[in-house]
């Protein structure tokens, strides 16, 4: 049986005021089903963000480290990776660039989810409603979701998995980005349960 598997520790990265509707997708996805993976703790960089209530209601640990610095978030991040043995990290909502060092001392996937389909509208200030808007602008008939390994640079990473949705009738960006985030909350947990069992070498 699944559960009596040893537990897979993750652990998963925000910033500013992410709502955290990935986090709340991925603890139920895996909760839900009585998987072995547990969410060790997810980080914050802001006391008011509104993901820590999300924590809270569902009793996962939170962190404050601040990324004012990036070389002492990176830091303190490892000590907590290595004291609990994460085995993943997700993005969710996290908007800072991770350092190649960081990356290949952790030695470990790190996953980040992306509102489209990338390569396209990928990249520096591609995040949020920027997204949308671009695929908005450019008319395209289908978006996406893509989750893909972190590298050093900004939604370059190894594709590991997509997912298309057709936007051709979409009037505005926010129905773009409503139909987008579905898509989200339905593949993101089950990406990670896929690396995590694939035990996936780092190959970026
Ligand atoms: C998501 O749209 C994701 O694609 C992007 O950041 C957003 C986080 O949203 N990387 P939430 O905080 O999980 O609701």
């Amino acid at each position: 049986m699944e559960a009596d598997r040893p537990l897979k520790k993750i652990a998963i990265l925000t910033s500013g005021m992410s709502r955290g509707s990935n986090f709340i997708a991925i603890c139920k996805w895996f909760r839900d089903r009585e998987l072995p993976v547990g969410i060790a703790f997810v980080t914050v960089n802001k006391k008011e963000a509104p993901i820590i209530e999300k924590c809270e209601e569902l009793g996962v640990q939170h962190v404050n480290i601040s990324t004012r610095d990036m070389h002492v978030f990176e830091q303190e991040l490892l000590r907590y990776l290595k004291e609990l043995n994460i085995e993943l990290i997700a993005l969710a909502g996290f908007l800072k660039k991770l350092s190649a060092d960081f990356i290949k001392e952790f030695g470990k996937p790190i996953l980040n989810i992306h509102p489209a389909l990338l390569p396209k509208h990928g990249g520096k200030g591609m995040y949020g409603m920027n997204v949308h808007r671009a695929v908005f602008d450019c008319r395209d008939r289908e978006s996406g979701v893509t989750v893909h390994l972190v590298d050093e640079n900004y939604d370059t990473g190894k594709i590991v998995f997509q997912r298309c949705v057709p936007v051709d009738d979409c009037h505005t960006p926010e129905e773009i980005a409503a139909r987008v985030l579905q898509i989200e909350h339905e593949i993101y947990a089950p990406a990670i349960w896929q690396i995590l069992q694939e035990n996936l070498t780092v190959k970026r």
